[in-house]
């Protein structure tokens, strides 16, 4: 499979499928049951945004209603302006208050499979409150009060979910940071948002080991000196340190506090949260997403996206990890608060068996699955015989999120997980979209493999060239979105012009977000790939430049261009180009020392799948790196288009020359 028979499959991809005719009676009814509905809808909700949205936060709780709907100052936008609310209280209490207080809220599953199946944690909305509302009294009798930034740090245990709401019941913006990352990926972030506290677990259960958790904390402590406390919550019982005065186990925390804590009332643009993400340059951003239209946003988007029905009848299950976007609006906010059970599990999809992930959907009966391509591409590389053993017939809704899906994983996806009775949602949207922008509606959009069919409501998304002017069908360009939206991002923190210059400034007037895109005649969206130099490598987005810099950081590296190259299970794969100092040799064992550093700079989703060793860079007369160039070398691809500019020609042909590895 490689990314050329691909590219022609999608452009000659002729496969419509539309909505199974038993969906709507399977699923108990439909919120969006026809293409009618869905245009009509679609056209009232860019003409009338503020009607739209506003009935949509009707649905909600607000200690205070808004004065108005939205105030856009491009690239400004406040939406419910002088409305109040609490994120917490929208998710947890306001269920309770309904009725639905005993209903299941989150179902959890550990990794270890001990003697008699996994361990498995029910939270009715009311444990989920009193759990939420205790350990909200802890972090307050540390000094942690409205509007200071809380870093958390932990592996999928329910506690993760508690710790952010919590935080949003206290309003203090949480800053999660992916277990998977390195001691100085959590300084870097610990700095950038001047946190006093972090959140972490002793370990994480991974592949039947343990990721030390606390031993990374405790490395980046030695990093950054703004931590004040550490909160550690017993996982795994392995051996760790505690720092007298500095380091809380949760339990003692919890064990006095009242379960009684009011919802702070938060503005409407208070901050909900920062995630980091990455972009062009070697530095993450931290995204900011504020309170009322985040809370909107994702309340719509779960229940359209996912056609889900209020109620113990569904079950959702969303396989990322609340380090990411995705786990922050669709396994906690969006979820939560349509009144749905959300699914968390530990592990890993084949631990300790590759059939996990199918045995989770039948014993827990899942009946929305929401997954990464990458997953899937495994899934189909690991054999159909591990699904086929499982009862999957609960299922309702396939989802599919993070990068482009190829259709051949697609086919496989709707015939041997949902058996051609669900509906695949390829949802398009970003870390800074905050929620879905471009998606099927599952009872009424015709799916076609490979696209991510057309805009949500209130979403006005294009695909324009430079000037900002549609293009025509089937022309490639950038895509944009030309209004504002509930969820959009309102900054990157601390850094106004990074915030202008990267979403605002390439079209007059639009949000870019980076993609290239095309339309096809029907209006369909295709998604091309990123424009800038961040790579997708699994779904998880890297900036070329962060594992640049990661290498250079080693003593061996004088110089390195990071480029992206086609990978059958991750998307795209990280190739790493290195020159070297004098004393150094180029050899396996630098290799494994280079992915190794990369590994502790970063984390193990940015070491490089190819290092070449090489004395000097393609480089043009005026000194860029020619990463096209490279690109293609990375490929295996025939070096193509216009060298004219490049310096040495010798270079193209030692690296060509090279044993990969
Ligand atoms: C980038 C955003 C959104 C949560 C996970 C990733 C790519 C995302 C799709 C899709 C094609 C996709 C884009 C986007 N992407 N979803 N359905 N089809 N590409 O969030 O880390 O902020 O990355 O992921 O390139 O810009 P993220």
């Amino acid at each position: 499979m490689s990314d050329h028979t691909d590219i022609e499959s999608v452009l000659k991809e002729d496969r419509i499928f539309d909505p199974p005719a038993d969906f709507a009676e399977r699923c108990g009814g439909a919120w969006v049951d026809s293409m009618e509905m869905y245009r009509e809808l679609h056209r009232e909700s860019i003409e009338k945004p503020e009607e739209f949205w506003g009935a949509v936060a009707n649905e909600l709780d607000w200690f205070k209603p808004w004065d108005t709907v939205l105030e856009w100052d491009c690239p400004d936008a406040r939406w419910f302006v002088g409305g109040k609310l609490n994120a917490c209280h929208n998710c947890v209490d306001r269920l309770i208050d309904l009725g639905h207080g005993d209903e299941t809220a989150i179902i959890w599953e550990g990794e270890p499979m001990l003697a008699d199946g996994p361990e498995v944690r029910q939270l009715t909305y009311r444990d989920l409150k009193d759990e939420v509302s205790r350990f909200a009294n802890a972090l307050k009798a540390l000094g942690v009060s409205r509007g200071d930034i809380v870093t958390i740090y932990m592996g999928m245990v329910p506690e993760l979910t508690i710790a952010v709401l919590a935080c949003a019941r206290i309003g203090a913006p949480h800053s999660v940071i992916f277990g998977g990352f390195s001691s100085q990926a959590i300084a870097d972030r610990v700095d950038d948002a001047d946190s006093g506290i972090i959140i972490t677990c002793d370990g994480a259960w991974r592949r039947g080991s343990t990721v030390p958790l606390k031993d990374n904390v405790d490395q980046a402590m030695e990093m950054t000196d703004r931590i004040k406390h550490v909160v550690v919550l017993k996982r795994c019982d392995n051996d760790i340190t505690m720092h007298e005065g500095r380091d809380h186990w949760w339990h003692d925390l919890v064990e006095d506090a009242s379960d009684e804590c009011a919802c702070e009332e938060m503005d409407s643009e208070d901050m909900l949260f920062l995630l980091y993400t990455s972009g062009s340059t070697g530095k993450p951003k931290g995204i900011v997403h504020t309170t009322g239209g985040y809370l909107v946003h994702t309340f719509l988007t779960s229940r359209y996206t996912f056609n889900l029905r209020p109620g113990n009848d569904h079950v959702y299950w969303c396989t990322a990890d609340v380090g990411w976007i995705t786990g922050h609006s669709y396994i906690i906010y969006g979820i939560l608060q349509n009144h749905v059970p959300t699914l968390m599990y530990e592990g890993a999809p084949n631990h300790p068996e590759p059939n996990r992930f199918w045995d989770i959907c039948e014993r827990h009966k899942v009946t929305h699955f929401y997954t990464a391509p990458t997953a899937i591409r495994a899934f189909m590389k690991w054999g159909e015989e591990h699904p086929r053993r499982h009862d999957l017939s609960k299922l309702l809704v396939l989802g599919t999120v993070g990068e482009p899906i190829n259709p051949e994983a697609w086919m496989w996806y709707r015939r041997v997980i949902g058996h051609g009775r669900c509906p695949i949602v390829d949802t398009w949207w970003q870390t800074e979209t905050g929620g879905h922008m471009l998606t099927p509606m599952p009872a009424a959009t015709p799916t076609v493999p490979g696209s991510c069919t057309l805009p949500f409501f209130g979403i006005d998304a294009a695909v324009v060239d430079e000037d900002g002017g549609e293009q025509p069908a089937d022309t490639g360009g950038l895509l944009v979105i030309r209004k504002p939206w509930p969820s959009m991002l309102r900054g990157i923190h601390g850094d106004r012009q990074r915030f202008i210059d990267t979403y605002f400034s390439r079209v007059e007037g639009m949000y870019f977000a980076g993609d290239s895109a095309r339309r096809d005649d029907h209006g369909y969206f295709w998604i091309m790939g990123r424009m800038d130099d961040v790579i997708n490598v699994s779904g998880h987005r890297l900036g070329t430049m962060e594992v640049e810099s990661a290498i250079v950081s080693h003593d061996a590296v004088v110089e390195a261009a990071v480029v992206g190259m086609p990978h059958e299970i991750k998307g795209t794969g990280i190739a790493a180009f290195c020159s070297l100092g004098p004393d150094w040799k180029p050899d396996e064992a630098l290799r494994k020392s280079l992915r190794e550093h990369v590994a502790k700079e970063i984390g193990a989703i940015a070491k490089p799948d190819m290092i070449r060793f090489t004395d000097s860079l393609p480089k043009t007369r005026s000194g860029k790196i020619m990463r096209r160039l490279l690109r293609d070398i990375a490929a295996g691809r025939e070096v193509a288009g216009d060298m004219t500019t490049l310096e040495d020609f010798s270079v193209l042909a030692n690296l060509r020359s090279q044993d990969e590895g």
